[in-house]
C-alpha cells in the first residue's frame, strides 16, 4: 500500500506541494535514521525505503541538481557554488538576485606571510566528481588542486563535498583540505560556509531559546548610521518601524561553539525554516568555548569552522617550513522544515533543536564516503574520573563536577584554546567527576581539563594514543590547581568569564531590544563608554563591603575624556590585614577572561612607583570588548607579593590597565584571590 501512496503523490506533483511535503516530513523523523544507518544498497528491497523516492542527480550544462523529492539543491559546475535550494513551494530559499557565486559557498581567508593583504577565496572547484549516485545517497565532490609548479594561489588542495540522502529534509556538506610536504608558507585565518537567504522571505532569526527576533534587512542597514565600526549600525529608518532607533551588529549574535549547535531563520509565509546544524565540534579550532558568528542580518546563516574572532592571532592557522596537513571540516547539516499554514511558524525552532539532537546522536555519521572521515568503528573511547586536590578548601579530594575535559593535540596545559590544526574531543564530567569521551579519531593527544570553581588548567602528563576501536580507561586523575596558601579574600568565582560582574544598562540611544531584559546584557553595543558615564571616579573595591555583582565593572576599560580620547584607568582593591608575615610571600592570583592590546600592572600600597610590582606586558588581541563578548582567551597570573610590602592595617592593590588611546583596549577579569603564605612555611617558621 505504501508503494501505491507514493505513486499517487507523484501524480499529484507532490514535490512542489507544501501540504504533502509536510505529510512526508511526518514520516521523515521515524524513517530517516533507518536509511542513514544503511550503507548504500542499490538493490535494497526494504519496504521502508520505498516511502521516499530515490535521490536523483540531474546533470545540466553548467549546473547539477540534487533532488530527493523533499527538496532540491542546485550547484554550479565545476565551481561547487550553491545557487539554488527549492523547498516547500519556494523556488529558491537563497537570494537569487545575487550572483551565482554569492548565494551559498565555502570560503577561506588566507595570506602569504610576507604580504599583509588577505585573500578572500571562494574555493571555486575546477573539477567535479560524482562519488556515488545511488537511490539512497548522492555525493558530489568539487575539487581544486594546487598547482605546485606555480608559486601563486593558496597552497592547499580543496575537496568540497555535498551529500543528499533519501528521505532527509536537508543536505550535508563537508570539506577536506590538504597540503603536501614542502608546499609554501601560508597563513589561513578563516574558514566557513555562507548562506544568503532571500530577504523577502526570511525575517525571523533564532540562535538560541532566548535569542530570537525579527531582524533588520540589509537595506535597513544601508539606510542606517554606521557607528564606531562598520559592523555596528544605528537603524534610522528601517522598513519595520518598531526597529527604528535600535543598534544592529552581527557580533551581538555570536555564541560559544559548545552552545552553537543549531541556528537559522524562519520564513512565516509559507512557514519554512532554514537551519545550520553542527552535529560535532571535533573539527572546530580553539576548543568548546571558542566563540564565533552564527546567523545575522542579511539574512545570512554561517557555519564557521575557524576564525580569529574572540581569540586573535593564535587562531591563525600558520604553515611554515613545508609542513604537511590534512583535515576534514564537517559534515554540517543544512536542515529545512515547515509547518501547515495554520500552525505557529515559531515551532520550527523547537523542531530544529530536536533535529540537532538527532544529528548529534548519529555522530559520527556513517555515510560520508571520503576515506578521510572515519566511521564509528574506527574511533576510540577514553573514560576516567577527575578529582581536584585543594587542601585549603577540603582535606579530602574534591569531585570535579561539570569539569570540561578534552583531548587535543599535545601542548602545554591550556594549549587547546590556541590549538588550530588538529581535532578536539570534549565532554563534561558528571557530578562525581566521571567522564566519557567518545568517537575519538585515531591519533596522539593530550588530555586537558578545566574545572569551574577552580583556577588554572589541568593536563594529564602522559600522551594518549587512540587506535581504531580503542577503549582506554584512565586511572583516577587528580588536578592540583595553583594555590600557595589560604584564601585571605577572593572576588567572584573562577569560570573563565566576566559574566557575574556588573554589566550596565546600555546607553538608551544605542539599544538592541533583544537584550534589554536578559542575562546576555553584555551583548549590548557601546558598554565600553558606560564606564566613563557611571564611574566619574575610578573603581574602588573594598573587600569588607563591596559586592562583586554590583560594584565590579565587567571590563577594565579606558576612560573617555573630552569626547575624543581614551586614557588608562587604575582600579583599587582595599582590604585590611590584622597580621602580616613580613618574611613570607603572599600570592595574588589574577585570572583574566579576556585581554585586548592591554597591559595589566599591579602596584602594592604605593600607586606612584614608576616600575610596577608586576606587569603582564602587552597581551591579547581577542577583541572581546568591541565584539560584545563576556570572555576571550583565558590568562592566569600568580603574582608573588612579599609580606614586606603589606601592612597590618588598610592595604591597597592598584590595578592599572596602562594602554590607552582606544575604547577597545582593556581586560576582563574572571577571578582574583589573595592568598596568605603557605601553612608549610608557617609550620617551618614555628619549628
Ligand atoms: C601570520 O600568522 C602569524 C601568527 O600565526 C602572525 O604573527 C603574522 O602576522 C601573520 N602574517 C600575516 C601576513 O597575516
Ligand atoms: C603517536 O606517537 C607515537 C610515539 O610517540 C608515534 O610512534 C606515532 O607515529 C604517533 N602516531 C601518530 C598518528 O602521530
Ligand atoms: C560630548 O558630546 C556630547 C554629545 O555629542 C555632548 O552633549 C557633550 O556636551 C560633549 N562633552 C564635552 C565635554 O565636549
Ligand atoms: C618571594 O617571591 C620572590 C619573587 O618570586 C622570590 O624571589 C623570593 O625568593 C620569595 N621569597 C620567599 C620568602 O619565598
Amino acid at each position: 500500500m505504501v508503494d501505491g501512496e507514493v505513486q499517487v503523490l507523484k501524480k499529484m506533483g507532490w514535490n512542489r506541494s507544501c501540504w504533502l511535503a509536510i505529510l512526508l516530513q511526518f514520516f521523515l523523523l521515524a524513517q530517516c535514521a533507518v536509511h542513514r544507518r544503511q550503507r548504500i544498497h542499490k538493490n535494497s528491497t526494504s519496504d521502508d525505503e520505498n516511502y521516499y523516492p530515490p535521490v536523483q542527480l540531474h546533470l545540466l550544462e553548467d549546473h547539477v541538481v540534487l533532488d530527493n523529492g523533499i527538496l532540491n539543491v542546485t550547484l554550479s559546475t565545476p565551481g561547487g557554488m550553491i545557487t539554488g535550494i527549492e523547498y516547500n513551494g519556494i523556488d529558491n530559499l537563497l537570494e537569487y538576485e545575487y550572483k551565482e557565486n554569492n548565494r551559498g559557498y565555502w570560503d577561506l581567508v588566507w595570506s602569504k606571510p610576507d604580504h599583509q593583504a588577505d585573500v578572500f577565496d571562494k574555493l571555486e572547484g575546477t573539477d567535479v566528481y560524482v562519488i556515488t549516485e545511488e537511490d539512497n545517497q548522492v555525493e558530489l565532490s568539487f575539487v581544486r588542486t594546487w598547482d605546485s609548479s606555480s608559486d601563486t594561489g593558496l597552497p592547499l588542495n580543496i575537496d568540497k563535498r555535498f551529500v543528499m540522502l533519501r528521505g532527509c529534509s536537508g543536505f550535508y556538506s563537508y570539506a577536506i583540505f590538504e597540503r603536501l610536504e614542502g608546499w609554501p608558507d601560508v597563513n589561513i585565518s578563516q574558514g566557513r560556509i555562507v548562506f544568503k537567504l532571500q530577504h523577502n522571505l526570511f525575517q525571523y532569526m533564532a540562535v538560541s531559546d532566548d535569542r530570537q527576533r525579527i531582524m533588520p534587512t540589509t537595506h535597513d542597514r544601508e539606510k542606517g548610521l554606521v557607528l564606531d565600526y562598520p559592523e555596528a549600525v544605528f537603524l534610522t529608518n528601517p522598513d519595520n518601524s518598531f526597529l527604528r532607533g535600535e543598534v544592529d551588529d552581527k557580533y551581538q549574535y555570536s555564541s560559544d561553539n559548545k552552545d552553537s549547535r543549531v541556528h537559522g531563520w524562519i520564513c512565516t509565509d509559507p512557514a519554512t525554516g532554514f537551519w545550520v546544524i553542527t552535529p560535532s565540534n571535533e573539527f572546530k579550532t580553539g576548543g568548546p568555548v571558542k566563540q564565533d558568528l552564527t546567523s545575522h542580518a542579511g539574512p545570512i546563516s554561517l557555519s564557521m569552522f575557524f576564525s580569529t574572532h574572540y581569540a586573535g592571532l593564535p587562531l591563525i592557522i600558520e604553515f611554515r617550513d613545508g609542513e604537511p596537513w590534512k583535515k576534514v571540516f564537517g559534515p554540517v547539516y543544512m536542515y529545512l522544515n515547515s509547518v501547515l499554514p495554520d500552525e505557529d511558524p515559531l515551532t520550527l525552532w523547537a523542531d530544529a533543536k530536536e533535529q540537532m539532537l538527532l544529528e548529534t546522536e548519529k555522530w559520527p555519521y556513517d555515510f560520508p564516503l571520503s576515506d578521510d572521515f572515519p566511521y564509528a568503528d574506527q574511533r576510540g573511547t577514553v573514560t576516567g574520573r577527575l578529582l581536584v586536590r585543594d587542601n585549603y578548601i577540603n582535606e579530602r579530594l574534591i569531585t570535579a563536577n561539570g569539569a570540561y575535559i578534552g583531548l587535543a593535540p599535545s601542548g602545554d596545559p591550556g594549549f587547546w584554546q590556541r590549538e588550530n590544526k588538529g581535532y578536539q574531543f570534549w565532554t563534561e564530567s558528571n557530578a562525581l567527576g566521571y567522564f566519557v569521551i567518545k568517537n575519538i579519531r585515531a591519533g596522539n593527544y593530550s588530555l586537558y581539563a578545566w574545572v569551574p570553581g577552580f583556577i588554572g588548567d589541568y593536563k594529564y602528563n602522559i600522551q594518549i594514543t587512540v587506535l581504531p576501536g580503542s577503549k582506554i580507561r584512565l586511572r583516577t586523575l587528580v588536578y592540583d590547581p595553583p594555590r600557595n596558601g589560604p584564601t585571605l579574600w577572593e572576588i567572584d568565582i573562577p569560570d573563565r568569564t566576566a559574566s557575574e560582574f556588573f554589566v550596565p544598562d546600555p546607553n538608551p540611544m544605542l539599544m538592541n531590544q533583544l537584550y534589554v531584559s536578559q542575562p546576555d546584557k553584555f551583548r549590548q553595543y557601546g558598554l565600553w563608554d558606560r564606564y566613563t558615564d557611571l564611574y566619574p571616579e575610578d573603581l574602588v573595591y573594598t573587600i569588607e563591603s563591596s559586592i562583586y555583582q554590583t560594584d565590579w565593572y565587567f571590563a577594565h576599560v579606558n576612560r573617555k575624556v573630552d569626547n575624543k580620547t581614551y586614557v588608562p584607568t587604575t582600579w583599587k582593591i582595599v582590604f585590611d590585614l590584622t597580621y602580616v608575615d613580613e618574611l613570607s610571600n603572599y600570592t595574588l592570583q589574577l585570572a583574566l577572561a579576556s585581554a585586548n592590546e592591554a597591559e595589566l600592572q599591579v602596584r602594592i600600597n604605593d600607586e606612584t612607583t614608576e616600575v610596577p610590582h608586576f606587569t603582564t606586558g602587552l597581551i591579547g588581541r581577542d577583541n572581546a570588548i568591541a565584539r560584545h563578548g563576556i570572555h576571550g582567551l583565558y590568562w592566569l597570573y600568580s603574582v608573588d607579593v612579599p609580606g614586606s610590602l603589606l601592612v597590618t592595617s588598610t592595604n591597597t592593590i592598584f590595578l592599572t590597565q596602562s594602554r590607552g588611546l582606544s575604547p577597545w583596549r582593556g581586560i576582563m577579569y574572571d577571578y582574583i584571590r589573595l592568598e596568605g603564605p603557605s601553612s608549610n612555611n608557617q609550620t617551618q617558621k614555628h619549628k
